[in-house]
């Protein structure tokens, strides 16, 4: 029972093989040399040989800002290769899961969102990880998450963090409000869905949101740093302006997994303390 883990290396696919490989299952995480998404029609070779039970695609075009110059080559990534991993899937009688995001909703709503709202992405990426979504189609398990962070690769806590050690003023706006989520509890919720082979679009989020200005004030919190260091601004602030909009509101709410009777989500506030001291 081989697993199929894309995107090596990536936030989340390095816990997720960690948390699987923890349950006992044989795993095979590709990189782009073995499975480059940007070329769709090989993709049903490279899958065939190595014959999963399961494919859990991490690996995407996740350049929010890039993906802006560049829609057509992020939709064959974000949205073409999702529609042939899941082809293949069903070919081999593998279960399909991806990875999608809380930036194929607008912000506009006042609330948190459900897996019932409809999706209406503002930004390039937004859109074409909806159209990996829509190819990947029913029988697959969609999972949505947000503001990831975690040991591996770059984040916001790390740049926080590095900041911090400066003397300089931090900046973050205050117009932006999400769940942050740890990449660690998200693969033991991916890990779950997949091995339960479970269809549907899930929101999965840590609990709790606020805005990247709150969430700077948390970590500065939580590690003793002078909170009057760090000051809120808008997004319409930001110098430079980045070029893909993001939605004011992107809160996730994880109703799907709970009617599954899945555990609720710890608090951000925790996770980030376990992750601030590994981060040492
Ligand atoms: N990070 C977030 O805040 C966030 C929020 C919501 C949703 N998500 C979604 O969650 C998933 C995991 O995110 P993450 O933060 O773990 O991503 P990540 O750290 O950026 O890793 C993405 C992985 O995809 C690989 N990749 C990119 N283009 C590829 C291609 N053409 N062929 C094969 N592999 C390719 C990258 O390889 P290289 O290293 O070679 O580039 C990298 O290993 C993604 O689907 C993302 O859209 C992330």
């Amino acid at each position: 029972m081989t697993i199929l883990v894309t995107g090596r290396g990536g936030m989340l696919a390095s816990d997720l093989v960690v948390e699987l490989e923890a349950r006992g299952m044989p795993v095979i995480s590709t990189g782009r040399r073995e499975l480059d998404l940007s070329a769709p029609d090989d993709i049903a070779a490279a899958v065939t040989s190595i014959r999963p039970s399961i494919i859990i695609n991490t690996a995407a075009d996740t350049d929010v800002d890039g993906c802006e110059s560049r829609e057509a080559a992020a939709l064959t990534v974000n949205g073409t290769a999702v529609g042939a991993l899941a082809n293949v899937a069903g070919d081999i009688g593998a279960h399909f899961v991806t990875l999608s995001t809380d930036y194929v909703f607008d912000g506009k709503k006042s609330g948190p969102y459900t897996e019932a709202d409809r999706p209406n992405p503002a930004s390039a990426y937004g859109r074409t990880k909806l159209r990996g979504e829509e190819l990947a189609g029913e029988s697959s398990t969609i999972v949505r998450t947000a503001w990831l962070a975690g040991t591996h690769g770059p984040n916001v806590v790390r740049t926080v963090l590095r900041l911090l050690a400066g003397d300089s003023s931090l900046r973050f706006v205050d117009d932006q409000r999400g769940s942050p989520t740890f990449a660690r509890d998200l693969a033991v919720v991916v890990a779950d869905l997949a091995l339960e082979r479970i269809p549907g679009v899930f929101h999965v989020t840590n609990a709790g949101a606020v805005t990247w200005f709150e969430f700077v004030q948390e970590i500065a919190r939580q590690t003793g740093a002078d909170l009057n260091r760090i000051e809120p601004i808008a997004s319409a602030d930001l110098d430079p302006p980045r070029p893909a909009p993001r939605p004011a509101n992107s809160v996730l709410d994880n109703a799907a997994w709970r009617s599954k009777g899945g555990a609720a989500m710890r608090p951000f506030e925790a996770a980030l303390s376990e992750l601030l001291a590994e981060l040492g």
